[in-house]
């Protein structure tokens, strides 16, 4: 079965009112993990690769566990680039035969996120491919207090929904990662905090009015950081700080039903592996075959990607939509 493509599945989604999730692969375990926990879930799936998963493993031996990957199962899955940082980053991974490139121009004035995002989309639509651009600044606690962090100025961190419509419009990119309190990591928030809905729906709003339909939201940052994960990793050994803090997956339901699309999950799948490598290691300290710790962290990341796509992102049961 060939790679499928964001826009096929976005546009299912969408109608479907279920989110898809955005998966970073980094290794053949966690590639294996995830790929079949979507098989038994019959989740369809986007596979993300970022730039330091690249240098990591090499691009071609990502590609080539992808292929197999694709080879031995029946669901869609998706490719895409996370957060690519420059033109000739997504050019290349276009050019390898990715159909899904996120250019993250978020940390530049909106002039020039919007003058790089439009270059790349300029370059992969004419080769089939689609743009996620995102605006705003996904920075977490530090920021979430009013006016001057997190309110609605235009030139707050988080995305602004005037904007959000003026930089959809302007780039033409395919779907857009919002800013509304997310964070990457595992140490999201302080206190009560959480995610913005309000202003998510405030954007979805403004771009629905705006003419540009049903358009597909990204939401990064969106692990929730399990407290049994980071209590059993420190039970075994870790050093994780009591102040570890995630998005409610009540949230992410919400954020769902609002039209998030796609929704990306990395440190919960860290933290999975963490947990059954570090059990292993404390339980079984005589072993030192590699099998024998990351078999059981592999099964662990494994079912934690079942639960995310069948009671989170209910996109379980979507593959053949
Ligand atoms: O949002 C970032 C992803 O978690 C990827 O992280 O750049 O360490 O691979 P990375
Ligand atoms: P988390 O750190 O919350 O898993 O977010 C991952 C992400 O946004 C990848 O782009
Ligand atoms: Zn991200």
């Amino acid at each position: 079965m060939p790679l499928t493509h964001t826009r096929d599945l976005f546009a299912k989604a969408l109608k479907g009112k279920y989110a898809l999730g955005a998966f970073n692969v980094n290794n053949m375990e966690l590639l294996q993990a995830i790929v079949e926990a979507c098989e038994a879930e019959k989740a369809p799936l986007i596979l993300q690769i970022s730039k330091g998963a690249r240098q990591y493993a090499n691009p071609v031996y990502l590609r080539r566990l992808i292929d197999a990957a694709v080879s031995l199962t029946t669901i869609p899955i998706a490719v895409h680039l996370d957060h690519g940082d420059t033109f000739e980053l997504c050019k290349d991974c276009i050019d390898e035969g990715f159909t899904s490139v996120m250019i993250d121009g978020s940390h530049l004035p909106f002039e020039k996120n919007v003058e790089l995002t439009k270059k790349v989309v300029d370059y992969a639509h004419k080769r089939n491919a689609v743009v996620e651009g995102e605006l705003g600044k996904l920075v977490g606690a530090q920021h979430d207090d009013g006016e001057e962090g997190g309110g609605y100025s235009k030139g707050g961190v988080y995305t602004h929904p005037d904007e959000a419509v003026a930089f959809v419009k302007a780039t033409g990119c395919d779907s857009l990662a919002v800013a509304i309190g997310n964070s990457h990591g595992a140490y999201k928030f302080k206190g009560a905090q959480h995610l913005d809905l309000e202003r998510l729906k405030a954007i979805k709003k403004a771009l629905l009015e705006a003419g540009l339909g049903d358009y597909p939201l990204v939401l990064h940052g969106a692990s929730s950081v399990p407290k049994e994960l980071t209590a059993e990793i420190n039970k075994y050994g870790g050093k994780l700080g009591e102040d570890t803090a995630g998005v409610p997956e009540a949230d992410i339901e919400v954020a769902r039903r609002i039209g998030c699309a796609k929704v990306n999950i990395d440190t919960d799948l860290r933290l999975a592996l963490t947990a059954g490598i570090r059990k292993v290691f404390a339980e079984s300290p005589k072993d030192f075959d590699p099998r024998k710790y990351l078999g059981p962290a592999r099964t662990r990341v494994q079912e934690l990607v079942r639960h995310k796509v069948r009671n989170v992102l209910c996109c379980a049961g979507h593959a053949f939509d």
